[in-house]
């Protein structure tokens, strides 16, 4: 009981008592977002990595009471879509606040770029370059090289990024086509739980900066995103703090030569900053087996298990001496809408209500209503 106390301390910053009038008032499935934690992960980023400019990554979660937030505290923001462009320039955010860093742009989404003035892009192949050149000749662009993944969840550099030796000759490709290259980005992959992959790639861009030095003007170094969900401490995943000490000397370098240099968080800002509230709706044995029945699944919130790969823990809000192995499932009538197994708790009824945290990213930005069943709720607190 004492470690689910200090879990739930840490994870969930309300009462069970605060969690139930908040089920009263806006039903389950919930998604609860904690404007004070997505502020204080905000700040520490600005703190454990100081100079760095942040454009908040809005796939992590595009709500609007994210954005508004953030857009409040001064965020810029990394966009990847016509309609993310869009949803930031409602909340009024001037469009040299975004970078649109998807290396593969559809034309409908560069020729609203250049409508709306958003010039600042990347790219990591010719093809790329002549869409640009067709439609919006005048935007500053940003190649983007491979990187190690090692020790990431989700690898960013096999659908995207140009090999590193290849980033010169595309950088100057890109000059004799009369465009404005004047940057280097990478994603190290995410989450990143191996800062050497930072320390590879800032070396890999010094060594192009050498390469293209006199001919082409480069300005701005774009570290991408894929920090770890962890803020504090030597955990053995990883935390922002102990990549800020191994990383923030090469980027003072940068900084102390004239450079630019940003980055585009998702994780780190969002996704300890929710939890999600969830009801029991059904109950089984089967096969000996406890089945319970959510009313979120893996086609709602807990879409971050099959696209994100991620795992999560389970808190309800019943308490018993005797715990059982169980299985948790989704809603809709799809095999597949399994969320956990195995997961050890007390014996629970319907209508009881189980608390997940640290679920603010990737997870309700990819649910769908598959089924009919609507995505959570989403409440800012
Ligand atoms: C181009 C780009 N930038 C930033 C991010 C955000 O990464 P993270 O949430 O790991 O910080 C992603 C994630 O997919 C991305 O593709």
């Amino acid at each position: 009981m004492e470690r689910i106390n200090q879990v739930w301390e840490k994870a969930i910053p309300v009462s069970e008592e605060e969690i139930i009038s908040l089920v009263r008032e806006f039903d389950t499935p919930l998604l609860v977002i904690s404007k004070e934690k997505l502020l204080h992960n905000y700040r520490a980023f600005q703190e454990f990595f100081p100079g760095i400019e942040i454009f908040y990554a809005v796939k992590a979660n595009p709500h609007p009471l994210v954005i508004r937030t953030l857009k409040e505290a001064g965020s810029s923001f990394d966009v990847a879509s016509l309609q993310e462009i869009e949803l930031v320039l409602s909340h009024g955010v001037p469009p040299e606040r975004m970078i649109f860093a998807n290396t593969i742009k559809r034309k409908k989404g560069l020729r609203y770029a250049r409508e709306t003035g958003v010039d600042l892009m990347t790219y990591d192949n010719e093809e790329e370059l002549k869409k640009i050149a067709l439609i919006y000749p005048e935007a500053r662009l940003l190649v983007r090289i491979k990187t190690p993944s090692n020790g990431a969840r989700a690898n960013l550099s096999y659908k995207f990024g140009a090999e590193p030796d290849m980033a010169p000759e595309l950088l100057f490709q890109a000059q004799r086509m009369g465009l404005k290259p004047i940057g280097i980005s990478f994603h190290v992959g995410s989450p990143c739980l191996n800062v050497d992959n930072y320390l590879y790639s800032l070396q890999k861009v010094r060594e192009i900066i050498e390469k293209v030095t006199g001919e082409i003007p480069i300005s701005i170094i774009d570290i991408g995103g894929g920090f770890p969900l962890d803020i504090y401490g030597e955990g053995e995943e990883g935390s922002l703090e102990v990549f800020s000490r191994a990383i923030v000397p090469h980027l003072q370098q940068f900084l102390g030569e004239g450079y630019r240099v940003i980055a585009e968080p998702g994780r780190v800002i969002v996704g300890s900053a929710a939890f999600l509230v969830t009801k029991v709706i059904g109950k089984a044995l089967r096969s000996g087996v406890r089945w319970y029945y959510l009313d979120d699944g893996i086609y709602g919130t807990f879409s971050a298990i099959p696209f994100d790969k991620a795992t999560f823990s389970f808190f309800p809000l019943r308490e018993s001496k005797e715990e059982f192995p169980a299985v948790l499932a989704g809603p809709t009538c799809d095999s597949l809408d399994v969320v956990a197994e195995n997961v050890l708790l007390p014996p629970l009824e319907l209508d009881d209500l189980i608390v997940v945290p640290d679920i603010g990213a990737y997870s309700w930005a990819s649910a769908t209503n598959f089924n009919g069943f609507e995505r959570a709720q989403v409440v800012m607190i």
